[in-house]
């Protein structure tokens, strides 16, 4: 490890994403690949680079099979991310992606990821411990669990960044979920269905999901950003609330979109950007995702371009407690 990393990211189930485009896809037949690449990814891996991409100093952190890591180390050589994954018995999964375009569809093939015991969760921990002697301000989470580690390994994490002062970012869905944002994150990302699943309400419109983000500000967690795919972003702070509407863009791919916006919500918050800002910001992180084959972003003039073309609408007034005013 070298330099002094300021922002780590965890990648627990870690993928090397194989993209192949098959025309006229169909199942129970022999189907012909024309183009294939092979990425590293999962989402900690690509938070990782966009951020240091946008001139972060990253350490990626979390665990890669033995049998199939030189992949994910060339990548992190090229991206500039400092590695300090774990390496463990087997192999990364790889996540098939059969891209259709004659048919318009996506056949996602997700394999089982490394599985992993009680001691691995143990060994991030010590890890995290020596990457944050070297001083680290931001601490990101993203992506699902492998099998057999604890569905509270998050929630655990987050407790351990919060008793160093590290803030945190999240990005998660399913069981490990809830149990982390009652360990309170900074920032969490959720996408309209995880956040339907969270809460366990249907969030039918605009005002829904701002209530159902208030009640998450409430519990400590300062930035509510919910994605919605082309339809924009709601995000929400205890001060306010706006709708970020991209422009219509020529989707290369959508890899890496969400978590391209999880960087640029990192982003925003070590330039202290105010929500107006933010929110446009973190946006054109992800049209610039979506603008490129595979999890890359483009140069930083053309994400700066992109964000001016991001409508944003202030969805209420800031949050306000009149009978707490009338009384003092
Ligand atoms: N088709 C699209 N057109 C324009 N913008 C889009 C489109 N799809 C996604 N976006 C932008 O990307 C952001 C994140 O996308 P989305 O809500 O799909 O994230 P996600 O479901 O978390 O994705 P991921 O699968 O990467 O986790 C959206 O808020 C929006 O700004
Ligand atoms: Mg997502």
């Amino acid at each position: 490890m070298s330099g002094k990393p300021r922002i780590a990211t965890v990648s627990l189930n870690s993928a090397v994403d194989q993209t192949v485009t098959v025309r006229g896809f169909a199942v129970d037949t022999v189907n012909r690949v024309s183009e294939a690449r092979v990425d590293a990814g999962g989402k900690g891996v690509n938070v990782a680079s966009f951020l240091a991409h946008f001139g972060h100093e990253v350490v990626v952190t979390g665990l890669l099979g033995r049998d199939n890591e030189a992949l994910f180390a060339q990548h992190f050589e090229a991206a500039g991310v400092v590695d300090a994954c774990l390496r463990v018995a087997g192999a990364t999964r790889t996540n098939v992606k059969i891209v259709d375009p004659d048919n318009n569809t996506v056949t996602d093939l997700n394999f089982p990821g490394i599985r992993t015991a009680d001691a691995d969760l143990a060994a991030i921990r010590e890890r995290l411990e020596v990457v944050a002697a070297g001083g680290i301000d931001w601490l990101v989470l993203a992506g699902s669990l492998p099998e057999g580690m604890p569905v509270t390994a998050y929630a655990d994490l987050i407790a351990w960044a919060k008793g160093r002062g590290i803030r945190v970012a999240l990005d998660t869905s399913g069981a490990p979920f809830g149990p982390a944002v009652l360990a309170g994150p900074d920032i969490i990302k959720p996408n309209i269905a995880e956040l339907r699943e969270l809460t366990s309400q249907p969030l039918e419109d605009h005002d829904a999901v701002i209530a159902a983000a208030r009640r998450l500000n409430a519990r400590g967690i300062s930035m509510v950003a919910v994605s919605m795919g082309a339809e924009g972003a709601i995000l929400v702070t205890p001060e306010a609330a706006v709708l970020a509407r991209p422009p219509r863009v020529p989707v290369a791919s959508t890899v890496g979109a969400g978590d391209a916006m999880v960087a640029g919500l990192v982003h925003a918050a070590t330039l202290g950007l105010p929500l107006a800002e933010a929110a446009p910001l973190a946006t054109a992180f992800s049209l610039g995702a979506l603008g490129e084959i595979g999890p890359r972003l483009p140069e930083t003039a053309k994400i700066e371009a992109l964000a001016r073309q991001v409508g944003v609408t202030e969805l209420c007034e800031p949050a306000k407690s009149p009978r707490t005013e009338e009384t003092q």
